[in-house]
């Protein structure tokens, strides 16, 4: 078929020695939801031990665990009330050390989430912040004084004005819900703290953090408003949120942070959440002396769009390479309906992940991904995502990507928790034993099997995951030739066909493919089923 290239992008290649995190595939547990060994319902470190096995049979390089600390419970642990301290419900600091070394020993690594951007209002930073407005702590917040309209027009995230008022009528401000006051960055007494909280989880011995807000913290200092109004339907955040995102000051703490992670010799890594419209911008943030990985998320936020597919990854590809980054990939986390659902069919979401995964760069998957989990629907009166409740339940929220896990098919509560346990804090949608760890384990044609395989291939393969990638689209097929430069292994080619009807594509050997190819590759010929992708060689 014609496919003229529109790019061919030499991007980082793995040699021997390289840190481990360029190419890695990282997989993210939502702590609540993973595995709960104690049997309150809800998960928790003794349960996510357990299931360490698991993941290491998967192939992944590390593990991204979800807000752990102790939190006012506003945001799915988004709010946090100490940043030195495991939340009672998931463990204790020594489960978390027994983990690392748990993880170590199966060859993964474990990352933790921090969340720099705003604590909980339970915080005692906080509280006595509140009581006494000349306080140390009022300064490592964002106050105004009282008036009768909120000081700006800034927003909340989850809807709604971003300023409270305190009970003496001062404004604080929470670009998140009223219970995650936001930091005053600008405070010399908050950048240290956190980077005491660093070093006490680094040394722990875990290897890195992914960071919530990356592109926040600093805001204008004057408090201007903001030239517009943030929706979630953008590929994120842009000029009209000038004033409350992506200030300048910002890669400063990213270089200090980095000093710390330099200052230990194993390699700890930070992975920012920088929910950034502009890939230059997401970019600036991966520089050498800044975080590891930057996170886009324009391919999760693309709908089931061959152009808009093949032009994010070539934009994503280009902008990380300006400055010398790896690309991390990601279609799917706790924030964004499921990719099953999201694109309309599991087929599609196979096909999707074996797009990704071919994709020089890093690749993050979210939990369940791998089970091919639709969104389930959540009785409302199940609902506790705080965007549900703060948009009058316009916006249904992220319940429904947040299920406890399936792992026992016939077991209760899905073997999610113990015999004779409290109910899942979440339910479980009653068809999801179908889709149960223990059903696809094993079976040829399951997703985890597919998932499985291309990780493994992915670890065999130098030109899976790292090297030069050509993106071509012809109409709904997008081809990826993928060519190692420092070996003499064959090179891939991934396809993907977007369209509705089968394609004839040139095709020798078929490494891997997300539908079963009754007939192919014949002649040199494969026929790639609507809403498939194959990675072939000669
Ligand atoms: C990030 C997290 C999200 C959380 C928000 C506030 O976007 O991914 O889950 O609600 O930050 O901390």
């Amino acid at each position: 078929m014609p496919a003229e290239p529109i790019e061919d992008i030499w991007v980082y290649e793995r040699v021997p020695g390289d840190p481990w995190w360029r190419d890695a595939v990282v997989y993210q547990v939502y702590l609540r939801s993973f595995a709960d060994g104690n049997g309150d319902g809800v998960g928790d470190f003794a349960g996510l031990r357990s299931r360490l096995p698991y993941l290491a049979e998967l192939g992944v390089d590390a593990v991204w665990v979800t807000p752990h600390y102790v939190s006012g419970g506003a945001d799915g642990g988004y709010d946090v009330v100490d940043f030195l301290e495991v939340d009672p419900s998931y463990g204790t600091v020594e489960d978390v050390r027994a983990l690392v070394g748990d993880a170590h020993e199966l060859g993964l690594r474990l990352l933790l989430d921090i969340v720099p951007n705003h604590t909980s209002d339970q915080h005692a930073w906080f509280r006595r912040a509140v009581a006494d407005p000349t306080s140390p702590e009022a300064a490592r917040y964002h106050f105004r004084p009282a008036s009768e309209e909120p000081p700006n027009n800034w927003q909340s995230m989850f809807g709604g004005p971003a300023w409270s008022r305190t009970p003496d009528g001062r404004w604080y401000l929470h670009l998140f819900t009223p219970q995650q006051p936001d930091l005053n960055w600008d405070n010399p007494e908050v950048q240290e703290h956190f980077d005491d909280v660093l070093r006490f989880w680094f040394d722990l011995g875990v290897d890195g953090f992914r960071v919530d807000v990356a592109y926040g913290l600093f805001k204008d200092p004057a408090y201007r408003d903001n030239p517009g109004i943030y929706s979630p339907s953008l590929f994120g955040h842009g000029p009209e949120q000038a004033m409350t995102t992506n200030q300048p000051q910002v890669h400063a703490v990213w270089r200090r942070w980095r000093a710390v992670c330099d200052s230990y010799e194993d390699g700890k890594i930070l992975v920012g959440e920088v929910s950034l419209a502009d890939l230059d911008e997401v970019g600036a943030y991966a520089r050498p002396d800044e975080l590891h990985h930057a996170f886009q998320f324009r391919l999760l936020k693309s709908g089931w769009d061959a152009a808009a597919f093949a032009d994010t990854i070539t934009e994503a590809l280009t902008a990380f390479d300006a400055v010398g980054a790896s690309a991390p990939w990601v279609l799917g986390n706790h924030d964004k309906t499921r990719q099953v659902t999201r694109y309309g069919s599991p087929a599609r979401a196979r096909a999707a992940a074996l797009l990704m995964l071919a994709l020089p760069g890093s690749a993050y998957l979210y939990a369940g991904e791998e089970l091919g989990l639709p969104e389930a629907s959540v009785p409302d009166d199940a609902r506790r995502d705080p965007i549900y409740f703060r948009s009058g339940g316009r916006r249904l929220g992220r319940d429904g990507c947040r299920i406890p896990m399936p792992w026992e098919s016939a077991k209760p509560s899905t073997g999610f928790s113990p015999a004779g346990s409290a109910d899942p804090w979440l339910p479980i949608p009653a068809d999801w034993p179908a889709l149960a760890v223990d059903r696809q384990l094993g079976d040829a044609d399951s997703t985890l099997t597919l998932y499985q395989h291309a990780i493994m291939l992915r670890a065999l393969h130098p030109a899976l995951g790292s090297g030069r990638a050509t993106v071509s689209r012809a109409g709904d097929v997008i081809r990826v030739d993928l060519v190692a430069r420092h070996s003499d292994s064959s090179p891939i080619t991934c396809w993907i066909n977007m369209g509705t009807s089968p394609v004839a594509v040139p095709a020798g050997r078929v490494l891997l493919a997300s539908s079963p190819n009754a007939d192919g590759p014949a002649d040199g010929v494969l026929k790639l089923d609507a809403d498939a992708a194959a990675w072939v060689t000669n």
